[in-house]
């Protein structure tokens, strides 16, 4: 499989999930810019003005272009009640501790209208539980979070919460990462993973899994989005 055919159907996943929101004009929060700013640029590109939080000051410094960058906790927001049209948590909550998710979510529908969770799910083939297994464990292990959790469970959270749910879909690649990507990927996961310090044992364990998903071919996880309103 080549690697711009996997590249265009990531693509055009991307374009199918930041349809959904329907962003015009208006004001946004992004929870969680990370280190390249992503979805904070998706939607300035969109056409939203954006603040964007992290409660990594170091995520924060790396954003060269972006002018309204906020350092906060996410089960804390510092803004009042309603001021954003949309507040977006993109590939953001797994990261945080579990038993904060509701105060999180709970947070993003008191400060706006709408709110949208994109989130990674569990891994359905052997392959991909065995890396969500070791990520999470590695992740655990030095006090951080990488718990990827089924569509339902996000909806639950926001109908506790008081939004209508407008949206609730899932999304899956039908194409196998390429062996280059898989190779790519390893090799970011690798760094993350020492500058993390993460015990070597997890390291080979993820270099291992590294072949078996060259050598078997392994699907990403599916995306599930999540949008609610009030
Ligand atoms: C995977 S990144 C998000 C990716 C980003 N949305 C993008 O599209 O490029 C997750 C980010 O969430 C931040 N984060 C984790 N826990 C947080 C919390 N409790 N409050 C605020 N930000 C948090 C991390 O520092 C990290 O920068």
């Amino acid at each position: 499989m080549k690697i711009s055919e996997y590249e265009k159907e990531q693509k055009m996943i991307e374009q199918k999930i930041w349809a959904l929101p329907k962003i015009e004009k208006g004001l946004a929060l992004d929870i969680g810019v990370g280190d390249k700013g992503l979805s904070t640029r998706k939607l300035i590109e969109l056409g939203a003005k954006v603040v964007a939080v992290d409660f990594d000051l170091n995520n924060l410094i790396k954003q060269k272009n972006l002018d309204k960058l906020v350092q906060c906790n996410a089960p804390h927001l510092p803004f009042k009640n309603s001021v954003f049209d949309l507040s977006v948590a993109f590939f953001t909550l797994h990261e945080i501790n579990p038993r904060l998710h509701l105060n999180v979510v709970s947070e993003m529908a008191r400060v706006s209208k709408k709110v949208m969770i994109v989130e990674p799910m569990p891994g359905q083939e052997p392959v991909n539980k065995r890396y969500d297994d070791v990520w999470s464990k590695a992740m655990h292990s030095i006090g951080k979070f990488e718990d990827h959790q089924e569509i339902m469970y996000w909806k639950k959270l926001m109908e506790k919460c008081s939004l209508g749910i407008v949206v609730c879909e899932k999304f899956r690649e039908k194409n196998r990462i390429p062996p280059q990507k898989v190779d790519e990927s390893i090799e970011g996961i690798v760094t993350l993973m020492n500058s993390y310090g993460v015990s070597k044992k997890y390291i080979e364990e993820i270099k291992g899994l590294g072949k078996d998903m060259r050598n078997k071919g392994m699907r990403r996880s599916s995306i599930g989005v999540v949008i609610g309103e009030h």
